[in-house]
């Protein structure tokens, strides 16, 4: 979306046919608004109709020259109580409400409390242009791309620190969301391991990252047959993707780095998943797709951190030469793991990942991201990612990203019971307890098997990543939960 950042209204000559004015409960219309709307805003009638209440909207058509065609009031509720959490939310909001009058812009009209809050306002009102339009056709599609907000200005009367600059970073941001749900909601005969790679070569040359995609005769040669064995079943050969991110001055920094799961449908193979399970199970990429989207933005946001996103791909399908039940199966780090369950792919891939970033790079931090188990989800619902590990600095860190940002993460624990669990009779792992207590504990327990000494976190997103029950400022399906908390951590570190 483009943005113009105007002194005054009427510049230009240009008055905006459409105005926004927001207001706070607790102060009065007038001193807040523009001066060339003052007597719209002291007629009596309004004040007594509109509030300002917390997202009320209110749509005004003036009968005067020089005015907007439409003038809309913005309810702000109580200036004190106004977080960048509530504007993210608010602000979206507006824009969805803004898109049906089909005019494709507006004007802002901002005032000092929106200078620390610029970059949620953009992030907010580029969510609130976030559509599910894809793969709609026909007169719906129209009506949607009608709708379409291609420029916002905004009307500093006073100029606010940094204002621009974040702006233009939060509608970035959300723009780069929005790409990863996109991404996340398509189909997986769409969005191949073959699709993302390229997509992911694409985000590395633009940037210039360097980045490696190893096939499934270079990941046969390497012995990676946690992710070999899942991919048995599928016709489409496995990748693994490695892209890096290396700021000046930072080769020869320990990096950090990011392993999210890439399973481009989970049907759960020969331990088939029931019907009302597999519809959505497109979604579990969505870890690997939070760290594809991350890496859209770190150059651009000039994250000063030495970062290497690792993430492989794989569907996890049925067939007579799918891996079964009982197999054994030889990782990537040498440890043998048992098969259980084919419906528990997640760990069998990630394990070999997070072995090779940990031989490969010797981490500061080793951070996986994973639509790991639906225990989590039970647990913790749609608003908290599970937060695991074994280093209480690394998880309070990612915690404080996830309040920050509103993409919550809630400390969850390890036991050593939960690892014990994880011991097989045959061979050195199994990859499920039959007993589905702790479930979510479990699966990390299993993955810590292969971090050693490494300073390392797990986030569950199982329920964040895709959701039923949106949060103001996202959409049904896909958030792209991860992106945002990420770059907050990475912004932070020191
Ligand atoms: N991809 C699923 C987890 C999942 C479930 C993500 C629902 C999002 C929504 C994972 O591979 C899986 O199948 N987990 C099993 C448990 C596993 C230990 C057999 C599950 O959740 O039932
Ligand atoms: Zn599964
Ligand atoms: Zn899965």
């Amino acid at each position: 979306m483009e943005y113009k950042i105007l002194s005054s209204l009427n510049t230009s000559n240009a008055v905006p046919s459409i105005l926004v004015v927001p207001l706070f409960e607790d102060a009065s219309y007038v001193k807040n608004g523009p001066k060339e709307a003052e007597t719209l805003l002291k007629n009596r009638e309004m004040q007594k109709d509109f509030q300002a209440k917390q997202g009320e909207i209110m749509v005004m058509i003036p009968d005067q020259k020089n005015l907007p065609g439409k003038i809309i009031l913005w309810g702000l509720g109580e200036k004190k109580k106004l977080t960048s959490q509530k504007i993210r939310g608010l602000s979206a909001q507006l824009a969805r409400a803004i898109r049906p009058l089909k005019k494709g812009e507006f004007a802002l009209w901002c005032t000092d409390a929106m200078g620390s809050l610029a970059q949620a306002l953009g992030e907010g009102l580029a969510f609130g242009n976030y559509t599910l339009a894809k793969f709609k056709t026909g007169k719906e599609q129209a009506e949607l791309a009608e709708q379409t907000l291609r420029k916002i200005s905004f009307i500093l009367p006073k100029p606010l620190a940094k204002f621009e600059e974040k702006i233009r970073k939060g509608l970035m941001i959300a723009e780069a969301v929005g790409e990863t749900r996109d991404d996340v909601n398509a189909g997986p005969s769409l969005k191949t391991a073959e699709y993302l790679a390229e997509k992911s070569r694409k985000i590395a040359r633009e940037n210039g990252y360097s980045i490696r995609i190893f096939d499934k005769r270079e990941l046969e040669k390497m012995g990676m047959n946690g992710i070999l064995g899942v991919n048995r079943g599928s016709d489409i050969g496995a990748k693994l993707v490695v892209m890096e991110y290396t700021p000046k001055g930072t080769a020869k920094n320990p990096p950090v780095v990011l392993v999210g799961k890439g399973v481009i449908f989970d049907s759960g193979g020969y331990n088939l998943k029931p019907s009302m399970s597999l519809f959505e199970m497109q979604l579990d990429m969505a870890g690997a797709a939070a760290v594809m989207g991350l890496f859209k933005l770190l150059k651009k946001t000039g994250i000063k951190q030495r970062v290497v996103g690792i993430f492989p791909l794989t569907d996890n399908l049925v067939d007579a030469k799918s891996q079964k039940p009982s197999d054994v199966v030889t990782t990537y780090s040498g440890k043998t793991v048992e098969i259980i369950n084919t419906d528990a792919e997640g760990r069998m891939i990630l394990c070999d990942a997070i072995s090779y970033g940990v031989k490969q790079y010797k981490p500061r931090y080793l951070i996986d991201v994973a639509t790991l188990t639906g225990a989590c989800m039970i647990a913790l619902g749609d608003r908290y990612a599970g937060l695991f590990g074994n280093d209480a600095g690394l998880t309070e860190k990612l915690r404080k990203a996830g309040e920050a940002t509103d993409e919550l993460a809630w400390p969850m624990p390890i036991h050593p019971d939960h690892r014990a669990k994880m011991k097989s009779k045959i061979a050195d792992l199994r990859n499920w307890d039959e007993v589905p207590h702790a479930g979510a504990s479990k699966g990390a327990a299993f993955l810590q098997e292969f971090v050693g000494d490494t300073k390392w976190a797990h986030l569950d997103i199982a329920g964040p990543a895709f959701v039923k029950d949106p949060k103001p400022y996202d959409s049904q399906m896909g958030t792209g939960f991860g992106i945002r908390l990420f770059l907050d951590f990475l912004e932070n570190l020191r």
